[in-house]
């Protein structure tokens, strides 16, 4: 009888945990790419790990996971992965994160690729969020707020920049049947390593670190994503109490260029109207209204109540 107790009162508190604001915010990816993408996902130090740490994403399908409250941690996502028909081993063209197996487990993206950054309930219970070609850029990706409140901008990379990018940043895939391939645009930092463009040494500070012609690159495509270590102002965005979709490959949309977590992150526009990339079309986002789950239930109530009757029922 006891143990019949314990084990529903263990569900019951399970249960309550869930609905009850343990879990902050939901991500919900989507793959609208040609192909398959396996987004990768690393907590940061010191943050509870999500479900999983990596997993594919055919075209065209979703998935949500649930984030912790106070979550923060990166997401990415990997192309042209293949399982060794005889080692075994998993690897991805762009994204890689070195483990050999599907699951990223505390491993990060190998550069270049685009990267989400969150950092869930921080300074005033706000969301801070980015999205980041500090790493270089692999593909397309938009992160949109979901049913926040605050300025909660849409911020991104939407254009595909891997056949525009200069050619000292490039990287070529070889491939037997299609040709070579460009799969991702290095940061200048990756390429050419040097203290002036990965800010570090003498110009590890936003007043000696300036942008390129190679970070300019990256801006102007996309002006809301970070270009370089010190791009803050116009790079990152904040929302209290949201869910975010990360579309991998969004069409190019034209979503409003209200502001974000820096006063000149408002004046920015997500898509730099003025160049021309092809297929770059303008289309509505397609962002659905997800709920967030409830955070105000109170924890420590429903965690007393199911201790008390844990102890009476044993
Ligand atoms: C858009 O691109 C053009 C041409 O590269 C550039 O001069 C301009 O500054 C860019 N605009 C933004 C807002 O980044």
């Amino acid at each position: 009888m006891a143990r019949f107790c314990t084990v529903l009162c263990i569900a019951f508190l399970s249960f309550s945990l869930f609905v009850s604001g343990v879990f902050s915010a939901s991500f919900t990816f989507t793959n609208n790419c040609g192909y398959t993408v396996w987004p990768g996902l690393l907590s940061g130090a010191g943050t509870s790990p999500l479900e999983t740490t990596g997993f594919a994403l055919n075209q065209g399908e979703s998935r949500t996971i649930m984030a912790p409250q106070s979550w923060s941690g990166r997401f990415w996502g990997r192309t042209l992965c293949t399982t060794d028909p005889t080692t075994g081993k998993f690897t991805c063209g762009t994204g890689d994160c070195g483990s050999g197996t599907m699951e990223c487990s505390g491993s990060g993206a190998t550069p270049p690729a685009t990267l989400a950054e969150f950092t869930l309930d921080g300074s005033g219970g706000m969301d801070f969020y980015d999205v980041s070609l500090v790493d270089g850029y692999n593909l397309p990706l938009l992160v949109v707020p979901q049913g926040g409140s605050g300025t909660c901008s849409a911020t991104g990379c939407l254009v595909d920049l891997n056949s525009a990018c200069p050619s000292s940043l490039k990287v070529i895939l070889d491939s037997s049947t299609e040709g070579s391939e460009s799969v991702a645009c290095k940061s200048a930092c990756e390429a050419f390593d040097t203290p002036e463009y990965c800010c570090s040494g003498e110009y590890g500070n936003p007043n000696t670190c300036k942008p390129s012609s190679y970070s300019q690159f990256f801006k102007n495509a996309c002006p809301r994503a970070y270009s370089y270590a010190y791009d803050d102002a116009t790079s990152t965005f904040t929302c209290t109490d949201a869910s975010y979709t990360i579309t991998f490959c969004p069409s190019t949309t034209s979503e409003k260029s209200s502001g974000g977590g820096y006063p000149e992150a408002a004046t920015v526009p997500l898509v730099n109207n003025t160049m021309v990339f092809s297929g770059a079309d303008q289309v509505s986002s397609a962002s659905h209204a997800l709920p967030r789950v409830s955070q105000h239930g109170s924890l420590l109530t429903i965690l007393a109540f199911s201790v008390l009757s844990l102890l009476r029922l044993l």
